[in-house]
């Protein structure tokens, strides 16, 4: 972000104080903030009571006598999945719609608590069946169909861990994934609807299973009835194997540090972080920021989350927050442009959605296409509007407010990561007089600070760093299989804290400005995507001798991905500007990593900006690519080199 751009969000003056009405009914109140100050372990002991069924009591709030090495509710038991499940059906609550699932082509379905009570088992005795329990890996690789959510608790419930990958994904990223965790089992589907298409899943895991060890089983549900290959030993149908299985299942109790799964997020290497989430202290806070960020009421409001359930979002806040609370929710199949642009304004409507959770991409997307679209829908409905992913600009946040949120709703930005589990810094909507673009403040129970280089924490109207300074319950406990990756990466840049990677600003007032990734990661549309990973896809084509790839500054997509690429020689770009060879690249990225990586913009160029030491100046790279003027280039070890590459740049734009 420019300087001006930033000194501007700073200036933003205007406020918007909770409506009385809403303030009045609210679930949290200003009360939170002073007892998790008055203590914080208190506090959060008093939560786990409150949201969760425990089996057995936990000796010990927290564990901290290893840092970074956290034990939450240690000694504590309980069940993940009867959690979001069983006990809201033994509470009277079996005919409360846990799911309205609206597919892409407008079919539907409606799964009640009881319903997903009696699926969650089946498909717990399915896994048992294929030999998968306590501490198996299984991945899931589904498009957004009910039996994501119903395989993710299956595996809960039999303490299996999952590994669930964005079915946008490569095979190649699958594999790697599957590979890394060791997975027992794939459960995938042969395929889902995507702009008014079937998209196929399955090649992508016969390839990624071709030479693996550990797959014994793929588990494939049927979605589009489109033709599969199929590998007698290996696959098995869901409606064979799932549907005959008894509804009845004893859940029993796991550890609260058991591992509830591993999700794969960018890092600064090329090579994908397993995140590892564990089960008691990640369901309480997914459970708590669910009920007091978005107000939730579980007997009135339908909640409504966007996010895929490949990302952390779906994973805390359409899976485990939103169920533990028993709350009524919509999921959707397609993509929001299907069969027209108003197509989730009808699904607000259709439903009566009152609270939506989405992102500031989606939400520029809209505000693009006008007024209009959802002012022919009705959507009084809502009553808390949510963004996460990446900083929302003011604009984009004063019409979501306005436009779907009639003036009326309060609106929630809420910053968090895979890594934390779940929000961290937001508004409490009842409570915090809202600001357009900031974050605002730590949740209570949440201690955020921001620091300089040196790690001291700066004053008022100053920026920095992003640090976390007390442990979390919903923290990931480490990277799998690495855990010096984890100290090296969050506990090491400043002693005793943990390091978000996100540049941000104190105002005046003390309210936190998230300003984005401080490291070589990108976040287009707020999917994280590190540069070094777009770069090796692009040097594993055969000719491409080099690459620097930098996230330029977007309109809609927040960030965009543009590669700085030299290709070997003899591989000569075409007559047509090296178009062909352009088109080649992307479609490689795509192939290598998935569709959400392929470049925006790809450079051949004939240098790249290095320094005396040999490493890649991102930095006037970003300048070109956002049209600036550059920057210093005293350090290069060639100034001229900017030159030629700006020179190509205009050339060819
Ligand atoms: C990164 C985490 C958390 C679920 C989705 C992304 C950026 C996230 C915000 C926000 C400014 C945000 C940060 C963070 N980010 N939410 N409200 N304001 N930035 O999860 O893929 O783990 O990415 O997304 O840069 O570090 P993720």
């Amino acid at each position: 972000m420019t300087d001006d751009a930033l000194s501007n969000l700073l200036h933003e003056e205007r406020r918007f104080p909770p409506p009385a009405e809403f303030a009045a009914q609210a679930n949290a109140t200003d009360a939170l903030y002073a007892e998790a100050r008055a203590d914080r372990l208190a506090f959060w002991e008093r939560q786990a009571r409150e949201l969760l069924s425990w089996d057995t009591e936990w000796t010990q709030v927290l564990d901290w006598s290893n840092p970074p090495f956290a034990k939450w509710f240690v000694g504590g038991k309980l069940n993940v999945a009867y959690n979001c499940v069983d006990r809201h059906v033994e509470a009277g609550h079996g005919d409360r719609v846990a799911i309205h699932w609206e597919g892409e082509p407008g079919d539907s379905r409606t799964l009640t608590y009881a319903d997903m009570q009696r699926e969650v088992s089946k498909a717990a005795n399915a896994l048992t069946e294929l030999g998968v329990g306590h501490g198996d890996r299984v991945a899931i690789y589904l498009p957004m169909i009910p039996e994501a959510a119903v395989a993710m608790l299956a595996c809960a419930r039999v303490g299996a861990i999952h590994s669930v990958v964005f079915g946008g994904f490569s095979a190649e990223a699958l594999r790697s994934r599957i590979e890394d965790a060791e997975a027992k089992l794939v459960i995938t589907a042969d395929g889902g609807y995507r702009r008014g298409k079937p998209a196929s899943l399955k090649p992508a895991v016969d390839e990624a299973v071709a030479a693996s060890t550990s797959v014994r089983n793929v588990l494939v549900v049927r979605r589009t009835e489109q033709e599969v290959d199929w590998n007698d030993d290996v696959d098995v149908w869901w409606h064979d194997v799932v549907d005959r299985q008894s509804d009845q299942h004893d859940a029993r109790p796991h550890d609260s540090e058991d591992t509830l799964y591993i999700l794969y997020t960018s890092g600064t290497t090329g090579k994908p972080k397993g995140i590892k989430h564990t089960s008691g202290g990640y369901l309480l806070q997914t459970a708590y920021t669910h009920r007091n960020v978005f107000d939730l009421k579980p007997d009135t409001d339908v909640y409504w989350c966007t996010a895929d359930i490949g990302w952390v979002t779906g994973h805390s806040y359409l899976v485990y927050g939103p169920m533990a609370n028993g709350a009524t929710q919509v999921m959707y199949e397609g993509t929001p442009d299907y069969p027209e642009p108003g197509r989730w304004w009808d699904i607000v409507e259709k439903y009566g959605v009152t609270i939506l959770y989405t992102a500031p991409t989606a939400i520029r997307t809209f505000m693009k296409q006008g007024d209009e679209i959802p002012g022919r829908r009705d959507l009084s409905s809502l009553r808390v509007l949510g963004s996460v992913g990446e900083p929302i600009n003011p604009e984009a946040w004063i019409w979501y407010r306005r436009v779907i949120g009639g003036d009326r709703t309060p609106v929630v930005d809420t910053w968090w990561q895979t890594e934390t589990g779940a929000i961290m810094i937001s508004p409490l909507p009842g409570v915090t007089s809202a600001k357009p673009g900031s974050a605002q403040v730590a949740l209570p129970g949440i201690s955020a600070e921001v620091v300089d280089d040196a790690g001291n924490v700066v004053p008022d109207g100053h920026g920095g760093y992003l640090v976390l300074t007390e442990p979390w319950p919903s923290m990931l406990r480490t990277i799998w299989g690495d855990d010096q990756r984890f100290i090296d990466t969050y506990w090491s840049r400043f002693e005793g804290r943990y390091f978000a990677g996100d540049g941000a600003k104190k105002d005046e007032d003390g309210d936190l400005w998230l300003l984005g990734r401080v490291d070589d990661v990108m976040n287009i549309s707020g999917h994280r995507i590190s540069t070094t990973e777009v770069e090796s896809a692009l040097v594993s084509h055969p000719k491409v001798a080099e690459s620097a790839v930098v996230g330029a500054s977007d309109p809609t997509t927040g960030q965009g991905i543009v590669a700085f690429v030299i290709l070997r020689a003899g591989a000569a770009p075409d007559a047509a500007g090296g178009s062909e060879i352009i088109n080649e690249l992307r479609d490689h990225v795509a192939k290598e990593i998935g569709p959400i990586a392929k470049p925006r913009q790809i450079m051949i160029v004939s240098e790249l900006p290095k320094t005396r030491s040999g490493k890649i100046m991102r930095r006037l790279l970003r300048d070109v690519a956002e049209n600036r003027e550059l920057g210093d280039v005293q350090t290069l070890a060639d100034p001229t080199v900017m030159n030629l590459i700006s020179e190509g740049m205009s050339s060819s734009s």
